[in-house]
């Protein structure tokens, strides 16, 4: 009954074919243009960007490097306050000359420390388009930035556990600074989350800790056999909290989902322990039937998990002080998947079993609900803070790298992108992460029992089996393999407001540019892979949203021109600012020239 009103909602542009440009590259009929910079200043009074001369001082006030996440809170039909996380630093493509944090002058490491974290910046709309620009000008009274150094409050069940404890906070309760922060969410009561992603690779002094410690570190991807991993960026020598040898605990407090409040500046980032540590992509909430709230999580490293916390207590609109508590009681639990075809017939090639789909069912696995643990021998502290020994114990599904996560607005399906996954065998290959040495990943779509997502249990299949389409071992949702998009690596997801799913691609295993697509989930043109934009060289998509109002689609550009071999002597990027410029990580907007819906 559905599938007429699909059909007429699906996206309709003429895709972009894929190419190898330095160039942000959209659809016929539409325009783009950058909204943020690297180095633009974010704090009234902050310096403007000068690639040869940054310190650390300007680069607090500026806006970060790499931005990932980004979403949008209007605060008019023509003003807003757009959130932007700022993943991580390319040290060798912002300094020339860079040959490592062992080297490396102390203030080109502030530099880096404070180009990490998140920004708040007002933006306006050019006139009544959807083209949006930062406000650079008047008080901006939003506009912070957020760095490896800003004081956060460690809350939830594992606050002041010892495990949280360092010299600096003989309490467990703060923090400075969030690191590598990855895909994010929005709350109900217009809070933003964010996700801590591979904050492993900031830390010295592996080799130093307490023997019982060690697993815990290999687990979270840290070496204990090399005092100074490679490539290190040596924050440090700047900060002792870096050096696990010294504080041995630091490496704790980091990996949470941070929860920031864009329209306080003044107010303190928190740490939610409640929901779990590991290498956070994302955090996308939703509402149970009964009104509680439930935050779907990926953790992306090789064989993680699915995540999905359910608070203990409902939302109540409007109660503040209340719905602020909520994310710090309440139940996670990690993802099981069951597939409902032989064994036999999940083969390797990719090709779909005899039932017609990589399909099956599926259980959310209690880990912990508020001071309770549900995994034996493991205390509540310590399946918050080792969340992955826990997930293990409770025998979860390992996953080909669960990045982004959203549900469909539409149909109350849930949507989560399995990246890749290289080390991936005939051996452990299952019906949801089906292809050995999987180089180009997969769309999971999660169907809750009576479409709750506080359920216990799901349906779940595979619409989308990325890779060339002429390559056997893709699926387009049963679509026609020779009228799609080619896509490869899909990273950050998001849905338009008629439920079309769009998908923002890292590290395209195809051979062009990443990019942008859409995908319809239903109807008669699901798996109608769709190509609204590519990235430059080097660069991966990340961000996308698409405004409510369908006017806009926000992407991130994030590190243009990162191809191995370049620096600022020899960039291979130009982007955004061409000529002989640097490339610089940027936030840009795409909207239909005529005003027309995106996907028109
Ligand atoms: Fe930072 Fe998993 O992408
Ligand atoms: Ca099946
Ligand atoms: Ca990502
Ligand atoms: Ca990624």
């Amino acid at each position: 009954a559905g599938s007429v009103r699909e059909l007429r909602k699906a996206p309709k542009f003429t895709p972009v074919a894929p190419n190898t440009q330095d160039a942000l590259v959209v659809a016929d009929g539409y325009a783009t243009a950058v909204v943020a910079r690297w180095g633009d200043p974010v704090v009234p009074g902050a310096p403007a960007f000068d690639f040869d001369h940054q310190t650390g001082e300007a680069q607090a006030g500026q806006f970060g490097y790499n931005c990932d996440f980004v979403t949008f809170f209007p605060t008019g039909s023509a003003r807003g306050l757009l959130w932007v996380n700022h993943e991580y630093t390319n040290e060798d493509l912002m300094f020339r000359g860079w040959t490592g944090g062992d080297n490396a002058p102390l203030e080109q490491i502030k530099v880096g420390l404070a180009a990490h974290g998140g920004s708040i910046v007002e933006i306006e709309r050019v006139g009544r388009t959807g083209q949006w620009k930062l406000v650079t000008s008047g008080r901006r009274r939003y506009n912070r930035r957020i760095t490896a150094h800003t004081r956060m409050r460690i809350s939830g069940p594992a606050a002041g556990s010892a495990l949280l404890k360092t010299s600096a906070d003989p309490r467990g309760t703060t923090v400075l600074g969030m690191l590598n922060n990855c895909a994010g969410g929005t709350t109900p009561w217009k809070t933003v989350l964010t996700g801590e992603e591979n904050w492993n690779q900031y830390f010295v002094g592996g080799t130093g800790v307490p023997e019982a410690q060690k697993p815990y570190l290999v687990r979270y991807g840290v070496s204990t056999t090399v005092a100074i991993p490679a490539g290190n960026r040596r924050f440090d020598r700047v900060e002792e909290r870096f050096d696990l040898a010294k504080h041995p605990q630091e490496l704790n407090r980091f990996g949470w989902i941070v929860e920031i409040d864009p329209f306080d500046p003044d107010s303190t980032p928190v740490k939610r322990t409640a929901l779990g540590r590991f290498a956070h992509e994302g955090a996308t909430t939703s509402l149970t039937k009964d009104g509680r709230v439930a935050v779907y999580m990926g953790d992306d490293t090789r064989f993680e998990y699915i995540y999905k916390f359910v608070s203990k207590d409902r939302y109540i609109p409007g109660f503040d002080r209340h719905n602020r508590n909520l994310l710090d009681e309440g139940t996670l639990y990690v993802a099981k998947f069951t597939g409902d075809s032989p064994a036999a017939e999940i083969d390797g090639t990719g090709r779909l079993p005899s039932d017609g789909a990589f399909d099956g069912t599926g259980t959310w696995l209690p880990l912990v609900s508020g001071d309770k643990s549900h995994v034996a021998g493991m205390t509540a502290d310590e399946v918050l803070v080792y969340t992955r020994f826990a997930a293990d114990k409770a025998g979860a599904t390992k996953m080909d790298r669960p990045e982004d996560i959203e549900r469909n607005p539409v149909t109350g399906a849930v949507y989560a992108a399995l990246t890749n996954n290289s080390n991936r065998t005939a051996a452990n290959i299952d019906e949801a992460n089906p292809r050995p040495a999987n180089k180009h990943g997969q769309i999971l779509e999660i169907v809750e029992r009576r479409d709750d997502s506080g359920a216990t249990s799901f349906t779940w299949a595979l619409p989308l089996v990325c890779g060339d389409p002429a390559d056997p071992s893709t699926y387009y949702g049963g679509y026609d393999k020779t009228k799609v998009s080619p896509i490869s690596c899909p990273d950050n997801v998001t849905f338009d407001a008629d439920g079309n799913l769009w998908i923002a691609t890292d590290g395209n295993a195809l051979g062009s540019n990443d990019g942008l697509f859409a995908m319809p989930v239903g109807g008669p043109e699901r798996g109608h892979v769709r190509q609204f934009l590519t990235v430059p060289r080097g660069a991966e998509t990340c961000g996308p949203l698409v405004v409510k109002d369908q006017l806009s689609v926000f992407v991130a550009v994030q590190h243009p021109g990162e191809i191995t071999g370049a620096t600022p002597d020899n960039p291979v990027s130009h982007w955004p600012d061409g000529g002989t410029s640097q490339p610089r990580p940027s936030v840009a907007v795409a909207w239909h020239k005529q005003g027309k819906k995106i996907g028109s």
